[in-house]
């Protein structure tokens, strides 16, 4: 088994509808959905939706294009979806007006003990008055409206700002604790996938006690911001989500009034100018809204998502809590695997049998009421199909496990190796499965390995992932008409279930970015940002083999993040002087911010590595001697007269300066700036030396990651 079969496994269902749709949409004269891109709305008497219409009309030389229009967007930004032929596609991009047009991308969705782990625990200092006017937007694959954690027991009106309304379809009523829902894919914003509800109530549920997944991981589950307030917008189902949903998503959400969004879903990275998701974020950061990203599953460098600097991009990290479970050979031999496993068998010594690859029609009469051998995870439901009683897999990853459909493990591949050669060597082979149980994990925190790893594959200057929380197995509200293991045979319903995935770090941060929001209401989308980043507990290199690139700023410290000290934070223009200073076309720029801004003439000097980002990186040319400079303003947002020194960790591999190295405050936002230089030896190719600076003022400690990479 491969390592990514194991989050195909997560996503699977995803990718069966997506072929089968796009297949059917080929019927249709080869017509593709496209995203047309108008910018921002115009100020004054204008209707966007006449306004698409009459450019159909034009396009299309035909009266009635009711049926190609699937979506106007007209709140936060305009523009709309629309089925055309490439040809078509080409042609309405050169029409007086359009922005863009790029074609509709696929995009996959990709406790709690976890807080806890954080230092973040049910003592921590709140403010429950400004956390309840709090509205954190879900784009997801929308929620389940009954689940205990988000009833609105104990929760007044929604906060006079929201603007949204409650649109879940039939059968779907919100509450004061679910103020909002929209749907923009199938006709009910009724979460039959779980995912949603599961992103959801990380976030912001409902304390809920004895929460637990057939009584493993049993506890309190509770969201970061219990008091927060939901909106959910549905843009993904088993269907799968794409640019066109996503789009609308973030369209009503910014029109509505949600302070936070958080975003589960990712489709790798792309340009800027073509990515739904950096497009509605960009929006969203012009309004003050702070947008959390999931990175994405698959372990690969060099695909990370959420790249944009005004994204927040989250990784995934282990908690202190691992759920193994046991499978004993009839020779004594006890093997530990993997797994989220609620079964007791109440039988022992099972016969076993090779099902090999399991991924053909399984032999009934050979496998009924046995433990079979299957090569991989993702074959477990033709095992249940055939009535097998248990299963043992294997799998290449550690340290993470995902809720099986039937008793059933994954062992590392030496100890499958030692299963099969037991079972070839044994007259009638047996075995025993043992339910899961949990154990402590002193290495916690670690990246995920399905984790994905910088560097930034479109801005190599700006360190991604940003930052990292707790993705595996975390208990969160589920929806009870999904399978529990996302397979089809598995029909179990629960309330509660054990997922693992970027998706569920996300949330996290978006917690803690509401948290910090509630102290700082006026804080900007990267003040907020840079609080979390600079405050995040160092991570172990020696643990997480690609260091930054695996953790960014490292793991997210909820109670320190609320006092920072100091912010890097970003002034009015300065993402379209970033965009100018990555060498963007005024055309491209134009197709993210909307707008009809154009490069000043300085910002062809101004370098991407100087965006005043909370870390610091630079790629550097292979084999040549390292000379970096970088540019940094801080404000200060603690204490009025203070004075922070600055301190550098590195390795031997760099030297680094900072000018000046003390920086002295007299009231609070004042803004001081600095130069970072870094010199060291030519590195190899593909390779990063990292270091970093922390500024010191005696209580506040604000640690930036410093790393040169080759790439
Ligand atoms: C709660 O967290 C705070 C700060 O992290 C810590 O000082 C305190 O000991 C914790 N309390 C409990 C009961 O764990
Ligand atoms: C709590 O937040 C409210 C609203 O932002 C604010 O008026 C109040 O002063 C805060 N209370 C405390 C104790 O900080
Ligand atoms: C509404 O949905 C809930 C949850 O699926 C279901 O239990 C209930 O029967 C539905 N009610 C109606 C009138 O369809
Ligand atoms: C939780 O479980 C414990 C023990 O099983 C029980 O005493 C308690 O009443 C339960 N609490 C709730 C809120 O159900
Ligand atoms: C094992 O016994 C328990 C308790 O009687 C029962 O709930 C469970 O379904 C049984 N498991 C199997 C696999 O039959
Ligand atoms: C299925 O397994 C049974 C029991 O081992 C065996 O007798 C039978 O021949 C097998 N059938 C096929 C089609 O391989
Ligand atoms: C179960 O097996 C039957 C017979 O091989 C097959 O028709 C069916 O599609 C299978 N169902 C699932 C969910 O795999
Ligand atoms: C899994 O955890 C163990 C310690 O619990 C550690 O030794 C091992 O390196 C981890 N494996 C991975 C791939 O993270
Ligand atoms: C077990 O036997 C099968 C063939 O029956 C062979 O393909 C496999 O390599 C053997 N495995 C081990 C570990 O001996
Ligand atoms: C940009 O400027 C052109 C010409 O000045 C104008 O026609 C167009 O409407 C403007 N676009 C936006 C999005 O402001
Ligand atoms: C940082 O370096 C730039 C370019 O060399 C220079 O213009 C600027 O004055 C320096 N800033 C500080 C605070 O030293
Ligand atoms: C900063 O440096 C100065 C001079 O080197 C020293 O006197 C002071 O104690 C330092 N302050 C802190 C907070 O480390």
């Amino acid at each position: 088994m491969t390592n990514s079969s194991f989050l195909l496994f997560l996503h699977i269902s995803a990718f069966l509808i997506f072929c089968i749709s796009f297949s059917s949409a080929a019927f249709e004269e080869d017509r593709k959905i496209y995203i047309a891109y108008l910018g921002s709305l115009p100020d004054g008497d204008y209707t966007p939706t006449s306004h698409h219409f009459s450019l159909l009309q034009a396009l299309l030389k035909q009266s009635s294009v009711e049926k190609y229009l699937i979506r106007s967007y007209r709140r936060s930004f305009n523009g709309f979806a629309v089925k055309l032929t490439d040809e078509e596609a080409k042609k309405l991009a050169s029409f007086k007006g359009v922005v863009s047009v790029f074609p509709n991308q696929v995009y996959h969705l990709q406790t709690t003990r976890s807080w806890d782990f954080m230092g973040f625990n049910q003592t921590a200092k709140r403010n429950a008055t400004a956390e309840s006017n709090v509205i954190i937007g879900v784009i997801d694959s929308g929620i389940w409206p009954e689940s205990d954690s988000f009833s609105d027991e104990g929760f007044g009106p929604p906060p006079k700002k929201w603007k949204g309304s409650c649109n879940g379809g039939k059968n779907f009523t919100c509450n004061n604790k679910l103020i909002g829902a929209q749907v923009y894919i199938t006709n009910s914003a009724r979460d039959t996938e779980g995912h949603g509800s599961h992103t959801a109530s990380t976030a912001a549920g409902n304390h809920i006690q004895n929460a637990s997944f057939y009584g493993l991981a049993e506890g309190t589950a509770r969201g970061g911001v219990p008091s927060a307030r939901i909106a959910a917008y549905k843009v993904c189902s088993v269907d799968g989500c794409t640019s066109e949903t996503v789009l609308a998503g973030f369209d009503d959400a910014i029109a509505d009034g949600v302070d936070l969004l958080t975003v589960s879903l990712g489709g790798g990275s792309s340009e800027f100018y073509m990515d739904a998701v950096a497009i509605g974020a960009f929006h969203a950061a012009e309004k003050g809204i702070l947008v959390v990203q999931s990175a994405g599953n698959s372990g690969t460098p060099q695909s990370v998502g959420g790249v944009a600097p005004w994204i927040l991009s989250v990784a995934a990290s282990t908690t202190d809590r691992l759920f193994i479970d046991r499978v004993v050979l009839g020779n004594g031999k006890t093997l530990t695997g993997f797994s989220v496993n609620s079964f007791s068998l109440n039988r022992t010594k099972v016969p076993l049998v090779d099902g090999r690859d399991c991924f053909e029609d399984l032999n009934r009469t050979l496998v009924k009421n046995k433990i079979v051998l299957c090569d991989g995870m993702d074959s477990l439901q033709n095992a249940q199909n055939a009535s097998a009683l248990g299963s043992v897999t294997q799998t290449t990853l550690q340290n993470v496990s995902f809720v099986v459909p039937l008793p059933a493990t994954a062992l590392s591949t030496d100890d499958y190796d030692y299963v099969q050669s037991y079972l070839n060597s044994t007259k009638q082979p047996v075995a025993d499965l043992l339910k899961s149980e949990t154990i402590e994990d002193s290495w916690a925190p670690i990246v995920a390995e399905f984790s994905l790893r910088g560097p930034n594959g479109i801005v190599p200057d700006i360190l991604k992932p940003d930052i990292s929380a707790p993705g595996v197995d975390i208990l969160a509200a589920f929806s009870p008409v999904a399978p529990p293991s996302e397979t089809e045979t598995d029909k179990r319903q629960v309330k509660y279930n054990i997922m693992s995935g970027t998706s569920m770090s996300c949330p996290h941060v978006a917690a803690v970015a509401a948290y910090v929001k509630t102290f700082h209401p006026d804080w900007s989308p990267s003040a907020i940002k840079s609080a979390l980043m600079t405050t995040a507990s160092p991570m172990d290199p020696s643990k997480t083999p690609d260091a930054e690139f695996g953790y960014g700023s490292g793991h997210v410290n909820p109670v320190k993040a609320i006092n920072p000290g100091l912010v890097y934070d970003n002034a009015e223009g300065d993402n379209i002087r970033f965009l100018c200073s990555i060498g963007y076309s005024e055309k491209n720029i134009r197709a993210i911010s909307g707008t009809n801004s154009s490069c000043p003439k300085s910002s062809s000097k101004t370098l991407p590595r100087d965006f005043n980002y909370p870390t610091l990186t630079a790629a550097v040319k292979y084999g040549e001697s390292v000379t970096v400079n970088f540019q940094r303003t801080v404000t200060n947002v603690g204490v009025a007269t203070s004075t922070y020194n600055a301190t550098i960790a590195s390795d031997s591999k760099l030297e680094v300066k900072v000018i000046p190295q003390v920086l002295s405050f007299k009231t609070l936002w004042e803004k001081k700036s600095f130069n970072v230089t870094v010199k060291g030896k030519a590195l190899g190719g593909m390779s990063m030396a990292s270091a970093s600076l922390t500024w010191s003022d005696g209580t506040h400690n604000v640690r930036s990651p410093i790393v040169v990479h080759t790439y």
